[in-house]
This record gives C-alpha cells, sequence and structure tokens, in this order.
C-alpha cells in the first residue's frame, strides 16, 4: 500500500481507503459480521482512512467505525459528514445549532471526543458563498471537536469556490473512468491550494467492477434498483450518472484494455491513482475478499501511457457527450 499527503494535515493516507455507505446497510441487506470482518481486512491491507457519513444507515456505519477502534491499536483516520439529516438541503440548514447537533450525534456514535475530518455533505451551492457557514466549522476546531474540515460535493463548480476557503482540507467528489471533468480544471487548482482530493464512486456503483450485466438484478432497497434516473437522489451518484446499458457497452470496450493478471475492478482504481492531484480512491466493500482486491490496485504496475488514451478515447466517444457537462 502507497501512501499520500492528505491536504496540509500532514496525515499520510492510504491511496486506496475505504468507502463505509454499503456497510451501513442502505443498500442491500449486510451483515454486521461480514462488515467488521471487511474493516479488518482493510487494516491488514494497509488501509487508514475510512469514509463514512451520519445518514449512513442512520450511524450504523459510524457504530461500527467505533467498534473497529475498540477491537484494534494501530492508528487510523476517520472522515465523517454531516447535512444530509436535513429533511431539505437549504443554507438556513447549516445552521450553529443544526451543525452542533450533527457533530455531537457523530462523536457519540463514533464513540470519540474529536472528528478527525468532518465533511459537508453535498450541501446546495448557497453554502459554499456563505463564509459564517466554515466559521462555524472553524470554532468546532477551535474547540477540539474536529481536527480538520472538508466537503464533499456533486459539481466541480462547488468544489471550485468551496476551495477558496483557507481551511478546506478535502474535497470528495466522484471520480473515475466514467466521470472524469474534475481532472480538467479542479486538480490543479486543487493540488496549487494543497487541497486533498478523495475519489468517491470510483467504480461508478460496480458498473465498472464488470461484474455486472445486463441480467444482473440488484435488491429492492439497493440505489441502483430506484434511482438510476435519480428519482431519490442526485442521479450522478447512481453508475456516476451514465445510461446503464451505455455503460455496459463501454466496458465491454474498457475490459479489453485491462492489463494481463489483473481484473477490470482493480484497473478501474488504478487509473484514478494515475493522477497525482488525488489522495486516494474511496471504494465502497462489504466483504473482506472484495477489500483484499480492492487493496492490490496501489501495487500494481502505472497503466502505460497507451492504455490511458485508449481509456480517454472510450470516455470521449461513448460517455463524454451524455454526462461530462452536467456535474
Ligand atoms: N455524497 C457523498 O459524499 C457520497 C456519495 C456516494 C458515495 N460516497 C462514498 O464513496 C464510497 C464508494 O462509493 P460507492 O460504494 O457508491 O461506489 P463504488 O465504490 O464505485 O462501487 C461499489 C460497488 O463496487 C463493488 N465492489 C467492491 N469491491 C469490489 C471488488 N473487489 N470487485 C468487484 N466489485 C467490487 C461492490 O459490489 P457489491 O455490490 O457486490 O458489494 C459495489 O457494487 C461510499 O462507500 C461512500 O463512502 C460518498
Amino acid at each position: 500500500m502507497n501512501y499520500r499527503t492528505l491536504g496540509r494535515t500532514g496525515w499520510k493516507v492510504s491511496e486506496i481507503s475505504f468507502g463505509a455507505w454499503a456497510i451501513g446497510g442502505a443498500w442491500g441487506n449486510v451483515d454486521d459480521r461480514d462488515s467488521l470482518a471487511a474493516l479488518h481486512a482493510a487494516l491488514d491491507g494497509g488501509v487508514n482512512f475510512f469514509d463514512t457519513a451520519d445518514v449512513y444507515g442512520d450511524g450504523r456505519s459510524e457504530r461500527l467505525l467505533a467498534r473497529l477502534r475498540k477491537e484494534r491499536k494501530e492508528k487510523f483516520y476517520i472522515t465523517t459528514k454531516a447535512g444530509s439529516r436535513l429533511p431539505k438541503q437549504t443554507l438556513a440548514g447549516y445552521s450553529r445549532k443544526n451543525l452542533t447537533a450533527f457533530i455531537h450525534r457523530s462523536l457519540k456514535n463514533l464513540n470519540t471526543d474529536v472528528i478527525d475530518l468532518l465533511q459537508l455533505h453535498c450541501p446546495p451551492m448557497d453554502v459554499y458563498y456563505s463564509p459564517e457557514v466554515f466559521g462555524i466549522l472553524d470554532d468546532f476546531v477551535k474547540a477540539g471537536k474536529l481536527r480538520y474540515y472538508g466537503v464533499s460535493v456533486e459539481k466541480v463548480e462547488e468544489a471550485l469556490k468551496a476551495i477558496e476557503f483557507p481551511n478546506v482540507q478535502s474535497v470528495q467528489i466522484i471520480f473515475n473512468m466514467f466521470r472524469q471533468r474534475p481532472a480538467e480544471l479542479l486538480f490543479g487548482e486543487a493540488q496549487c491550494r494543497k487541497v486533498g482530493i478523495l475519489a468517491r464512486v470510483p467504480r461508478a456503483s460496480g458498473l465498472l467492477s464488470g461484474k455486472i450485466s445486463g441480467a444482473s438484478r440488484f435488491a429492492k432497497d439497493d440505489h441502483r434498483n430506484f434511482n438510476r434516473h435519480g428519482e431519490a437522489f442526485d442521479r450522478g451518484e447512481t453508475f456516476a450518472g451514465v445510461d446503464f446499458a451505455t455503460g455496459l457497452r463501454a466496458v465491454g470496450k474498457l475490459k479489453q484494455l485491462v492489463p494481463p493478471g489483473a481484473s477490470l475492478a482493480q484497473t478501474a482504481l488504478r487509473w484514478i491513482l494515475e493522477f497525482p492531484a488525488v489522495t486516494c480512491a474511496i471504494p465502497g466493500a462489504k466483504r473482506p475478499a472484495q477489500v483484499s482486491e480492492n487493496v492490490t490496485a496501489s501495487d500494481l504496475k502505472s497503466l502505460s501511457p497507451v492504455t490511458m488514451k485508449k481509456i480517454d478515447e472510450i470516455y470521449s466517444k461513448q460517455i463524454r457527450p451524455l454526462v461530462h457537462q452536467y456535474w
């Protein structure tokens, strides 16, 4: 496992981290024993950075991470998020009172006195024009409740605005072979300001795992069943906003570019790691075997310039016209 520096925190975080949404049980059934085994496997494989949120399983994911802290001695970082508990995303919702309640609830779930990194959870654009909100977060840092803070965003424009605030340490954004716009302008700006990039949904909700086919069926409570067109939340979060059939056709082409001995699932992560602006990829996993496969992406050989170019061509022809301008 290789490690990269996160923002100006001085932390060295594993370039493959752990996305703890699915272990909250919000998409498909999960067993806490499998989830904990997956978390342990991540630590065993060198992962030292875990991404969760107060809403993942309504705190279940945070509580599992608290158990992991109790069961293991080594140091690792947990980043959680606040804001999605609001019934409606409005600037007024990001008040001192609400943020205090969210932060205290996460502290309790995580069984800790201080949150390593708190991310605002895809707030509306108004929040980025509101220095007051970031002032409140600064106060929490001063009070010792947060070590650092960052943002999780839907759109590149939100990220560009967010990183104008000097104490934003990280931007979490969807970045994968099917979502390439962040590399155009945002990555350069983030590097200039020493802001970390957390690449979420690295496998386009599993589309880039190469294991999904037209015949795949998803559980009733799995967002891949009910949010393909953004019916419940941002369309871009499910399959990175790519039409399912179009995505599968592109995956067929990408499979031909996978280096010998690797899988498409690993290659999708390796592709992300080729971008030095990225601090880490955050693959979601819920079983130890998935985690073990994910961590090996860090040790894979770099993809050749020819392969990178061919992946770009597939994106440009099949995916870019459909999604590039949206996020
Ligand atoms: N707004 C936000 O801040 C936000 C939104 C979305 C996600 N996130 C974060 O990003 C993380 C990752 O996103 P995600 O979970 O949506 O998508 P993802 O990592 O792109 O895809 C998850 C899918 O990958 C599959 N998978 C995992 N390991 C695999 C392996 N080794 N081989 C083949 N397939 C594998 C899983 O399969 P199975 O279905 O079989 O388990 C699952 O279908 C989340 O856990 C969360 O921490 C944040």
